[in-house]
């Protein structure tokens, strides 16, 4: 988790954050508080936690549109962010119903509820899975979306709609593409909670716990250097300070984001086992079992992307490093706060206060550049990145 650096753009409240009991919801939840804005979170329960939530809980289903539209009319929220979906990629495949219902449908109803109460801007979780098995890597956001599960493509449905909702109805869209969530608040007392789980890192701390015996490893002959998958991890809370700066970034006049949202770097399923038997001093058996049907070998994201918006002529740039001295502030030497090309700002390698050639640093840009003039949606860059290098 890299820590926040003074830069924090404000953002209008009321939010309503749809799926807020949820893991990645709730963190977001609390560090829309922690930055002082005033949250309603809408979720039905059905995989979030009611212990998970402080703030005020509209118990809902996104199905039910009248109570959609009821807490509409109540809370006014000056924005959505919205993470309610059933996620699991293999049931999507057994049950796809289930996942055009509540995932297309019911952010069909979501969006209307939006349209109808004159709320303009939404920040949607997509997912990595819309690209499919990647053709190149690291994957960029102009890397063919050809998903091949339900679950992606619903998502990817949903990234139509949002792009379609903006242009006709002028709403403001973002939609951060997800690579793998992980990890806890730092304070310990908020962290991931899946029933079933399916998620590398908690699984194999739930084995160190003692709650399993082993830990299985789905294919070890994949054309990686260890043999297993490779998958981009980002922690919770990074992901929860993207949506929040993705929100404030539509508020200032952006009409429409599409970002990846990863570390751009891999960890292999033996990395990220050998690494919890480090940290837990548990020797963490494994077992290793066949591939399942449907895992890329590597999942990178890479930092390129694209957004589109109707006014302005700024490049802002919010920017926080850490590096080998965690837990020290650390801010970037090279932090310009304007620049004349986002793409290339995006390129300004980043050197932190600590020394002059880290050993890592971290780095997470939100860039914007606005262009007044612009006929209504010409395309422009934005970037929404962490990035390490060593
Ligand atoms: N966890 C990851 O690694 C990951 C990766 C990429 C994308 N995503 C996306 O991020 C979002 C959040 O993921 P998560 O891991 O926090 O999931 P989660 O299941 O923990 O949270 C989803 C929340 O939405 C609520 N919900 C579901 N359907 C609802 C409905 N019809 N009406 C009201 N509330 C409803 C659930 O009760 C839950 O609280 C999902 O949209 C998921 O597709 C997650």
């Amino acid at each position: 988790m890299v820590p926040s650096t003074s830069s924090s753009p404000a953002v209008r409240g009321p939010v309503l954050v749809v799926g807020g009991a949820g893991y990645i919801g709730s963190h977001t939840v609390r560090h829309l508080e922690e930055h002082g804005v005033p949250v309603v979170v809408l979720d039905n329960l059905s995989t979030g936690h009611r212990a998970a939530v402080r703030s005020p809980l509209e118990v809902v289903d996104l199905a039910d549109r009248e109570r959609l539209a009821e807490v509409f009319a109540r809370v006014r929220p000056a924005g959505v962010v919205h993470f309610a979906a059933k996620c699991y990629v293999g049931e999507s495949v057994t049950d796809p119903s289930k996942y055009y219902r509540e995932n297309v449908l019911c952010t069909w109803n979501l969006l209307e509820a939006m349209r109808a109460s004159g709320t303009r801007d939404i920040v949607f979780s997509s997912t990595c899975a819309t690209y499919g098995n990647p053709v190149r890597l690291p994957l960029t956001e102009d890397h063919p979306q050809v998903p091949i599960s339900p679950y992606g493509k619903t998502k990817l449905h949903i990234e139509h709609m949002l792009q379609d909702y903006s242009r006709a109805y002028g709403l403001r869209v973002a939609a951060p593409r997800y690579f793998n969530a992980a990890g806890a608040a730092q304070d310990g007392t908020l962290g991931e909670h899946h029933e079933p789980e399916t998620h590398l890192i908690p699984l194999v701390l739930q084995v160190a716990l003692g709650q399993h015996k082993e830990i299985t490893i789905f294919g070890t002959d994949y054309p990686t250097a260890d043999g297993t998958c490779i998958r981009d991890y980002i922690h919770v809370e990074d992901l929860a300070d993207a949506h929040r700066r993705a929100l404030a970034v539509l508020q200032s006049g952006t009409t429409e984001l599409f970002v990846n949202l990863g570390t751009g770097t891999g960890f292999s399923v033996r990395q990220v086992i050998e690494t919890a038997r480090r940290v837990t001093g548990h020797a963490i058996p494994t077992r290793i079992a066949e591939r399942r049907a449907g895992d890329p070998p590597e999942l990178v994201s890479g930092g390129r992307a694209r957004w589109t918006s109707s006014d302005g002529n700024r490049v802002e740039r919010a920017s926080r490093t850490s590096c080998a001295m965690r837990g020290a502030s650390c801010a970037p030497i090279r932090a310009a706060s304007t620049a004349p090309d986002a793409r290339r700002a995006l390129r300004v390698p980043f050197r932190c206060a600590h020394g002059s050639r880290p050993s890592r640093t971290c780095t997470f840009d939100v860039l914007a550049r606005r262009t007044r003039g612009n006929s209504a949606r010409e395309a422009e860059g934005i970037g929404v990145r962490g990035a390490r290098r060593g």
